[in-house]
């Protein structure tokens, strides 16, 4: 591995690295840990906490508390197995949201120390501070305290991130109107809460919320929830949040809220609507959940052709390449999936671009994801309404957990698989344009669905292999048999 050189700079040490990464997330500390294995001598710059939104306030602590969640809907329902207390009666939960934060507490320190002891290992230089890139590659990093340490390389990835989005009306204070940054703290489960916005993360805390017992409204502007999901999975979605009694409601807009005596007090109406048509909810807790803002402007760039477009996510190439040569921008900062997963495999992307590799660019429309409301829901590859809208001639089969030996065992049935394959011309179903699941443990069925899409795989080939039972993962392997003409269960 390289040695930093230092030379001087008006008066102040210019450290020289191979390649910089400013922001510390699963996009940034991809492409620094990947550069490192593939030796180059890499510096990440981070201002706040290694492993960024992910590991603190997103997708780790926030399935931490799902799990929580999961683990109380198990108790509720051990009755049914016959399981109850030592004197013969029912298991009665209580949730203490308290030690649940101690336990998230401990698996992202674990984690966060695992993240470190990576970097350390690679030799990546860490440095905290703030970022900011300027004319010829220079980045300087502000402490806080001191003279800012100057770095240069001749490779920039900008991996600054994204923060939740606010909305007019619902000023954050973290007691009455919450974003999913301080919900991921609470250690008390409020009574009412209403829930804005019915994307992924909206849908996770209603969830969550609704199983540790509070009573739940979820308000939506577009006319279902999840969009971007496909309509059968969204449908199910809402069937089985309809049975949780979470109280669903989309096409809405929401005016404000007026802070009361207990609570607030949430105004909404139909979308495109009038006030005097609007409902006034009563709650505990505004949670609000309608999207992530990139933060295209918080490294600087100052200097350099890095533009930044008018919703704050710097502009790439389908290389991830900015305008300013030799500078990358990845992760939720570029208008891509805002997903960990394509940070990995983001950052790993341009370590492999600027090494002359000449890697095949990543498909936005193809990558895996999964939301993990109960029921849960995952897929890669397009819905049936975009796979027609981009001209396919489409067949789809759609099968139901509940006929499913596992899911029964689990006591699990809600939810379904449907697979949407391209027509042949014979009429026959052809190759797998997108995998889509609801229900149990979902999450960790979509594998065989994303290499299906991904691999271009037919629905042949896939039918051909075997699917273990008794398992829940038989669904995606009976939906795709049906599909050939001829099914076994379904
Ligand atoms: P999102 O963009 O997925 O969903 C936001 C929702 O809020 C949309 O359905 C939108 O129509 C709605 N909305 C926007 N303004 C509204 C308003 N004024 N009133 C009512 N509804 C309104 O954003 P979300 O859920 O906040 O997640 C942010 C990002 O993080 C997304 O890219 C998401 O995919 C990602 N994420 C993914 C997770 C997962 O895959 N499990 C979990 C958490 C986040």
């Amino acid at each position: 591995m390289a040695q930093p050189n230092v030379a001087a700079l008006g008066g102040s040490s210019l450290i020289q690295h191979e390649l910089v990464v400013i922001g510390g997330g699963p996009a940034g500390y991809a492409a620094a840990l990947y550069g490192a294995a593939s030796g180059l001598d890499v510096a990440l710059v981070e201002e706040h906490l290694l492993g960024g939104t992910c590991l603190h306030v997103g997708c780790i602590p926030a399935k931490e508390l799902l799990e929580t969640a999961a683990v109380l809907r198990t108790v509720r329902h051990a009755a049914d197995f016959g399981v109850g207390d030592v004197g013969g009666g029912d298991l009665e939960p209580a949730v203490d949201l308290a030690a649940s934060q101690t336990r998230k507490q401990k698996v992202i320190d674990g984690l966060a120390r695992g993240v470190t002891g990576l970097l350390a290992g690679r030799d990546v230089t860490v440095y905290k501070g703030t970022g900011r890139l300027g004319a010829a590659h220079v980045v300087s990093i502000d402490h806080g305290a001191g003279d800012p340490t100057l770095v240069v390389s001749e490779h920039v990835v900008l991996a600054t991130g994204s923060s939740p989005r606010t909305i007019p009306g619902f000023e954050v204070d973290g007691t009455l109107v919450m974003t999913s940054d301080e919900v991921l703290s609470l250690d008390e489960v409020p009574e009412r809460v209403a829930v804005i916005g019915g994307g992924a993360i909206g849908c996770e805390f209603a969830s969550m919320l609704a199983d540790y017992g509070s009573t739940v409204t979820l308000l939506e502007a577009a006319p279902e929830i999840l969009p971007g999901c496909d309509a059968d999975a969204a449908r199910a979605v809402r069937r089985a949040f309809r049975k949780r009694e979470i109280d669903v409601h989309s096409g809405v807009a929401v005016a404000d809220h007026q802070p009361g005596d207990a609570g607030t007090t949430v105004r909404f109406g139909p979308a495109g609507g009038n006030d005097a048509e609007g409902t006034d909810l009563d709650v505990d807790l505004v949670v609000v959940a309608v999207g992530r803002r990139p933060r295209g402007d918080s490294a600087g760039l100052v200097g350099t052709r890095v533009a930044v477009d008018d919703r704050g996510f710097i502009e790439v190439d389908d290389r991830l390449r900015t305008g300013e040569p030799g500078v990358y921008a990845v992760g939720d900062v570029v208008d891509t999936p805002q997903l960990a997963h394509v940070g990995f495999a983001e950052g790993m992307f341009v370590v492999r671009d600027l090494l002359g590799e000449s890697p095949a660019p990543l498909d936005p429309g193809t990558v895996p994801w999964c939301i993990y409301s109960h029921p849960e829901v995952a897929f890669a590859g397009l819905t049936e309404a975009a796979a027609m809208e981009a001209g396919h001639d489409v067949v789809v089969s759609s099968h139901r957990f509940a006929g499913n030996g596992r899911a029964m065992i689990l006591g699990e049935v809600d939810g379904l698989v449907k697979v949407v394959a391209e027509k042949d011309p014979d009429g026959r179903a052809g190759r797998i344009l997108g995998v889509h699941m609801v229900g149990p443990w979902v999450t960790e069925q979509l594998g065989q669905g994303y290499l299906a899409v991904n691999w271009e795989a037919t629905v042949d080939d896939v039918a051909a292999h075997i699917q273990p039972h008794p398992t829940l993962s038989e669904l995606f392997g009976e939906t795709v048999l049906s599909l050939t003409g001829r099914s076994l269960h379904g």
